[in-house]
């Protein structure tokens, strides 16, 4: 499983990216409205970042198929190289999947929240879907069990080549189970990214060698 990050934040874009772990970026209207900053302009300036994948969306105030078109298009304009665009699960959004997919632009299927959704979104022509996982837990439903049941019905199918994004990740036991459920890639908040270093073991081993260290070297 590889690993995206989940923000329009660039210092934390920047971050994960210096320590080597991702090799993409999703965002969504929320994440960039978040930052307060033009939506192009951020969006430029994170693909400058990373060389990989990035995730742009169309706006959440674009419903119908030819908008979204239109505007997807103008996201991938801002950098053909990297962008991916990202659509919402509806029937405009999969009329803009095949479309975009016809010219070569290549789509995240958004807000996905059911095998059959990915299934279709697949079908037409979507390079990932975006599973939903920490939003179906928000509301009673394992949201890991959506991820192995996308994974399971994709290995059925050879000519299925939509890379499954593990979305809406919020702790470090989602990520392992992601891993374990066959998703290709999560996309994971930064903070995830931190907790994932971490364990009070290495911490401790850290200061023992620290300190074993001074007692008979010094300073
Ligand atoms: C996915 O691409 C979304 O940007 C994101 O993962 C949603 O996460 P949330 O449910 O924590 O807002």
């Amino acid at each position: 499983m590889k690993f995206f990050i989940d923000t329009a934040n660039v210092e934390e874009i920047k971050m994960a990216n210096d320590m080597g772990v991702i090799c993409g970026v999703t965002t969504n209207p929320s994440l960039i409205a978040k930052e307060g900053r033009d939506y192009a302009e951020t969006l430029a300036e994170i693909a400058s970042i990373v060389d990989g994948p990035i995730s742009g969306e169309v706006k959440a105030t674009t419903a119908d198929a030819e908008g979204m078109i239109a505007e997807g298009r103008a996201i991938y304009a801002l950098d053909p190289k990297h962008m991916v665009v990202k659509i919402p699960m509806t029937v405009e959004g999969l009329k803009a999947i095949k479309v975009l997919a016809a010219e070569g632009i290549p789509t995240n299927c958004t807000l996905i929240f059911s095998a059959n959704q990915a299934l279709l979104a697949a079908r037409a022509g979507a390079a990932y879907v975006s599973p939903f996982l920490g939003r179906l837990d928000d509301i009673s439903m394992p949201g890991i069990d959506l991820i192995q049941t996308i994974s399971d019905m994709f290995a059925n199918f050879p000519d299925i080549h939509t890379e499954i994004i593990a979305a809406s990740v919020r702790n470090p036991i989602h990520v392992t189970d992601c891993a374990l459920a066959g998703a290709d890639i999560a996309t994971v908040p930064y903070k995830v990214i931190e907790q994932m270093t971490k364990h009070p073991l290495t911490d401790q081993g850290i200061e023992k060698f620290k300190a074993d260290y001074i007692k008979v070297f010094g300073e």
